[in-house]
């Protein structure tokens, strides 16, 4: 039986990267992409799919209650809400827009699937909800402790979206997934930044000691375990998808100089991110036990994705030299 899915922020990283999936995968189900292409939205992650007749783009807000209302109307079978502002440095620059769009946009979606029939409602939330974990790995049943505003607005739409099982009884999943990479990221995030700067020559602005450890998981493993769990998730159940590749940004750092053959001299010390989470660690047991797993091979994942980023100066040449050189220079010139 095809299906009709609601992606919402689907010309992002993982929104752009689960679409393919999805349509290489299920090409008799119809996609449509919400996304109000901000900053961080960009249709030249999706340039695969124009003329196919069962993906459709709308360029719209999450919030706009008429827009969404409108979509529900068509008779939607699923939805999964990734549209959100990501980056963890805006949101301590400037937290409106995250309490804005994850928040009270995660609010509208949530709205018209109660008022509209739909058969799961999957919530892309995130490991940041546990805050900084400074050893053992977070089940799901931990108490969420999030320490800057975007990690405080992915808890409170999780929450809202749990708060919608529990009241009205809609199937919603909630996923809270670890840092993912691969391609299409925007080169705001530590590991496009990173190597992109590295094949220009410039240097890599490492935050603080180095010290802080992030849980690397592969965008295609993330998309197969949101496919997993529309498929056998239990409704109003939480998830964890942690890639189990825990790493100092110094490791990883030396690991991405090391592929280009580049020396370390390129790294540059700078002044540590405001309020820092040190350590995010994931228990995976829960969806495993559903009988997902990571890929086996960090190590290649990684290397196939900095040879994306090589081989594609097409894709983030025209990011580096538009909105966010201008960010570039507020974010770092003194740090
Ligand atoms: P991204 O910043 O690359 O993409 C976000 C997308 O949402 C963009 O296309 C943007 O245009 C769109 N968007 C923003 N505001 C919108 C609005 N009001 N209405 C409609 N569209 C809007 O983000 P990403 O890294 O792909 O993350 C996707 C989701 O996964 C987010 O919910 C994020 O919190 C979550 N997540 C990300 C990671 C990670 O490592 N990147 C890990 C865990 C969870
Ligand atoms: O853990 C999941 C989260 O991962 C997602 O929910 C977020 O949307 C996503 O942005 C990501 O958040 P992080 O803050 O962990 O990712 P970021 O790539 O910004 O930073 C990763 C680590 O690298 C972090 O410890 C900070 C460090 N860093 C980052 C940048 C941008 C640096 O040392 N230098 C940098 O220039």
């Amino acid at each position: 039986m095809s299906r009709k899915i609601l992606v919402t922020g689907g010309a992002g990283f993982i929104g752009s990267n689960f679409i393919h999936y999805w349509v290489d995968r299920y090409p008799e189900d119809t996609i449509i992409n919400l996304d109000k292409l901000t900053y961080a939205g960009n249709l030249d992650n999706l340039k695969a799919l124009e003329g196919n007749p069962r993906y459709y783009f709308v360029k719209g807000d999450i919030s706009d209650s008429e827009v969404v209302g409108g979509l529900f109307q068509k008779g939607l079978n699923v939805v999964v809400n990734f549209a959100a502002e990501t980056h963890v440095d805006r949101s301590i620059g400037d937290p409106d827009d995250f309490i804005r769009t994850d928040v009270y946009g995660t609010y509208v979606l949530l709205e018209a699937a109660r008022h509209n029939e739909v058969e799961c409602f999957i919530q892309i939330s995130t490991d940041e909800v546990y805050g900084s974990v400074e050893d053992g790995f977070s089940r799901e049943t931990d108490p969420l402790m999030p320490r800057n505003p975007y990690a405080a607005s992915k808890a409170g739409a999780d929450r809202l979206a749990y708060s919608y099982f529990a009241t009205y009884d809609l199937p919603v999943i909630i996923t809270r997934a670890s840092n993912n990479f691969g391609p299409y990221q925007y080169p705001e995030k530590v590991i496009p930044l990173f190597v992109t700067n590295a094949l220009d020559s410039i240097p890599l602005p490492l935050y603080g000691d180095g010290l802080n450890i992030r849980d690397w998981l592969f965008v295609d493993d993330h998309c197969r375990a949101v496919d997993l769990l529309i498929q056998r998730g239990e409704k109003g159940e939480v998830y964890n998808i942690g890639g189990g590749n825990l790493l100092t940004n110094q490791d990883l750092t030396g690991q991405i100089l090391k592929y280009l053959g580049l020396p370390e001299t390129l790294v540059r010390r700078v002044r540590d991110r405001e309020g820092h989470d040190r350590r995010y660690a994931l228990d995976s047991s829960k969806i495993k036990k559903l009988g997902w797993t990571p890929g086996a091979d960090y190590d290649n994942e990684l290397k196939s994705t900095i040879d994306w980023y090589r081989d594609n100066r097409w894709w983030w040449e025209k990011i580096k030299s538009g909105e966010f050189k201008a960010y570039y220079q507020k974010q770092y010139s003194n740090r």
